[in-house]
């Protein structure tokens, strides 16, 4: 294959803190190799509209502690469609672009696919999602930033519920996953957890509630993934209200906040790591693959796999949970 000359980078899907090392990552990787970069906005609908803008090295610095992505990020319903797809291949052909980094979760990697399969484009991927619900990594950037947002605020919430001896529903992101609920609940020595992989039934919470009500200790903290069955803390709360006069109950929704904030340095460490390695991939004539991190090492994980496998949560990190809440 002819050598790279100009490649494109774009985040797409939910913003992640992170991002913006890949970012910088990736142009200056490519910089230093001689190859022109290209910022594309707002994702494939950037793709689809020519939102290009040339990066030069000075444009990507500033940016690793910041939150958010600087190239700005959508979900695109017209690059779902044939036609869309096909204005986004115009725009990269007629801006003589070679390859393209796509940053960001399942979604983006699903319209990834989608595009290198009609089109001779090639396309590498880098897992940004802070739900770190991708198959063939062991960790997505702005999982870890997220997580450490989670136990600031829910060690908040636990004075105050110390306090006034209440019980608190705390929901977390996670659509699909509870990696986000899991972690942080280790992490806050959470009472319990709810998320979509363990189909846990009330019946169980009620167990754990009722010997926990014996002993008079009324102030405990439940982490609710926002995907899990029961409905979100919220839901969960009320037939819990019900059924338990005796707690004083609160809900608390973290929702965006966990999206945003200065990247944790793990974070500006993978985002940077996989930026260069996606790159190099690229140069290397690689297509449709994610680039990501198993045991600390950067893997090449074909977008067929990774979107067709589901990733699922560390079931000793679950029987640890339930150890240590007793
Ligand atoms: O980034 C993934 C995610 O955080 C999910 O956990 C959550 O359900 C969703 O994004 C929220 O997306 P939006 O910002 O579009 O509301």
């Amino acid at each position: 294959m002819a050598k790279m000359k100009k490649i494109g980078v774009l985040t797409s899907g939910g913003d992640a803190p992170g991002m913006n090392a890949a970012i910088r990552g990736a142009t200056r990787t490519a910089l230093y190799h001689g190859i022109e970069v290209v910022g594309i906005q707002n994702g494939y609908q950037g793709m689809i509209g020519g939102y290009f803008k040339q990066l030069k090295s000075h444009m990507v610095g500033d940016i690793i502690q910041r939150g958010g992505t600087m190239l700005k990020s959508a979900r695109s319903d017209e690059f779902r469609k044939e036609e869309g797809r096909q204005k986004a291949y115009e725009m990269i052909k007629a801006e003589d672009i070679d390859g393209i980094v796509v940053i960001g979760g399942d979604g983006t990697f699903k319209g990834a696919r989608i595009f290198s399969l009609e089109y001779d484009v090639p396309l590498v991927g880098i897992p940004g999602t802070i739900d770190n619900d991708l198959y063939g990594t062991d960790y997505t950037i702005g999982y870890d930033t997220a997580l450490n947002t989670i136990v600031e605020a829910v060690d908040k919430i636990r004075d105050t519920a110390s306090s006034h001896n209440r019980l608190f529903f705390i929901e977390v992101m996670g659509k699909d996953a509870g990696f986000l609920a899991l972690r942080s609940g280790i992490a806050c020595g959470a009472e319990a957890i709810l998320i979509p992989e363990i189909n846990r039934d009330t019946a169980t919470l009620r167990e754990h509630l009722e010997a926990d009500y014996k002993r008079r200790k009324l102030s405990n903290i439940i982490l609710v993934a926002e995907g899990d069955e029961t409905g979100g803390a919220f839901n969960i709360a009320e037939q819990v209200r019900e059924e338990f006069e005796g707690y004083d109950i609160r809900v608390t929704v973290l929702g965006h906040i966990q999206r945003g904030g200065s990247p944790s340095a793990f974070d500006r460490v993978i985002g940077s790591q996989l930026g260069v390695a996606a790159v190099e991939a690229l140069m290397d004539d690689q297509k449709s693959v994610m680039v990501g991190l198993m045991n600390r090492e950067v893997v090449h994980v074909p977008f067929n796999r990774t979107i067709k496998h589901h990733k699922d949560v560390n079931r000793r990190l679950v029987d640890i949970q339930d150890i240590l809440s007793i």
